[in-house]
């Protein structure tokens, strides 16, 4: 079926400007980390990414990595282009990474030049596109020295086959140090995107004042933990969820009774609010707008729709959020 996008699809989204940049990203983003490899079913796939832009989602983020198997995202989303997007494309914001491993030998991994645009140029093949809107360093690399890898972000931009560069999984520290080698060659670093949820708070931890300091936007990954604070495990480990799969970044072991009470908790609340537990977590780290945008994941259309919903009801009273707290510092043993 050929697809036309929506017409209202800028009726509700909110965009929020990228730090001190001239660009602005929805609230909502979807990243493409699972559910879009080369084991997942095309069709859904292409379902969420119709659905999510319908509803002014205009950013997707992937990485040279993501599947499995690692690169397939890539070329499920160039076959999502070709079929159905390529009349959009300055409508939307595509982003990806270099930084884990990828292929085998010395260059595919970490932080080299060499690695970064080699693997910018492989991205873009499996895309089908002629740049990227963002470039980012997926992770500090320890051995190499910073000036390169900023340098090579620099080039992918020179080169206009990246229009901004991006940081991810980088401490206050070495983001500082990003920002200042990036703003003397000429490219300011446009964003951090970095782990953030209600149970999991590092950034609060002086990453966010870093980035104020040098107008860095943020765009924060598993706002949801991964599912944690959705319904997904409120009755159980359902066999089609993360933690019921394959995946090893959300274990079984990690929903322990300690965080079922929380759950449930943060759920009774999230009611009180007249929205989903999803809803509330991705109100909860966007309250403030310190963040730019929440970087959800999906496994079907309908829990896009969900946390798209969440527009209508982004604000919370200093007794809500005192709650919330309260909730988070209990104990889980
Ligand atoms: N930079 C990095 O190092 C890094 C690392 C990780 C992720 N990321 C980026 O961040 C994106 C999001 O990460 P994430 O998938 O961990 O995010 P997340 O939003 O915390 O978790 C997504 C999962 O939550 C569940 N879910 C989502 N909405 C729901 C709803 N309304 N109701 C019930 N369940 C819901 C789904 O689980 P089920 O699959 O169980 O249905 C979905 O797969 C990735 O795609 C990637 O782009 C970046």
């Amino acid at each position: 079926m050929s697809y036309t996008a929506d017409p209202k699809r800028y009726g509700t989204m909110k965009y929020n400007r990228t730090g001190n940049s001239g660009l602005k990203l929805p609230a909502i983003s979807l990243g493409l980390w699972h559910n879009f490899g080369g084991i997942d079913r095309f069709e859904n796939s292409r379902a969420m990414v119709r659905r999510a832009f319908d509803l002014g989602i205009t950013h997707f983020d992937l990485a040279n990595n993501y599947g499995p198997p690692p690169g397939s995202a890539e070329e499920t989303f160039g076959q999502i282009m070709r079929a159905d997007m390529a009349p959009y494309r300055d409508e939307m914001i595509i982003s990806t990474k270099a930084g884990y491993y990828m292929w085998e030998g010395p260059y595919g991994d970490w932080g080299s030049r060499k690695y970064m645009l080699s693997s910018l140029d492989q991205s873009l093949k499996r895309m089908g596109l002629d740049y990227v809107d963002i470039f980012y360093s997926h992770r500090p690399d320890p051995e190499t020295p910073l000036e390169e890898t900023m340098g090579a972000l620099d080039h992918a931009v020179r080169q206009g086959k990246a229009l901004y560069a991006g940081i991810s999984n980088y401490s206050p520290e070495q983001t500082a140090r990003a920002a200042e080698i990036l703003k003397s060659l000429g490219t300011p670093c446009l964003i951090h995107q970095p782990s953030y949820s209600m149970f999991n708070r590092w950034i609060e931890d002086g990453l966010q004042d870093v980035l104020e300091k040098y107008g860095m936007g943020s765009i924060v990954f598993s706002p949801l933990a991964g599912g944690l604070l959705t319904n997904r495990y409120l009755n159980g480990i359902p066999s089609d969820s993360r933690a019921g799969g394959p995946s090893v970044f959300l274990s079984q072991n990690q929903i322990t009774e300690g965080k079922l009470r929380k759950i449930h908790a943060l759920n009774e609340h999230a009611k009180q609010r007249g929205q989903s537990l999803a809803q509330m977590a991705l109100a909860w780290v966007l309250r403030g707008v310190k963040v730019t945008s929440a970087l959800i994941g999906a496994s079907r259309v309908e829990q896009i729709d969900d946390n798209a919903a969440v527009l209508s009801n982004l604000d919370f009273s200093d007794d809500e959020l005192a709650r919330i707290e309260t909730i988070l510092a209990a104990s889980e043993d």
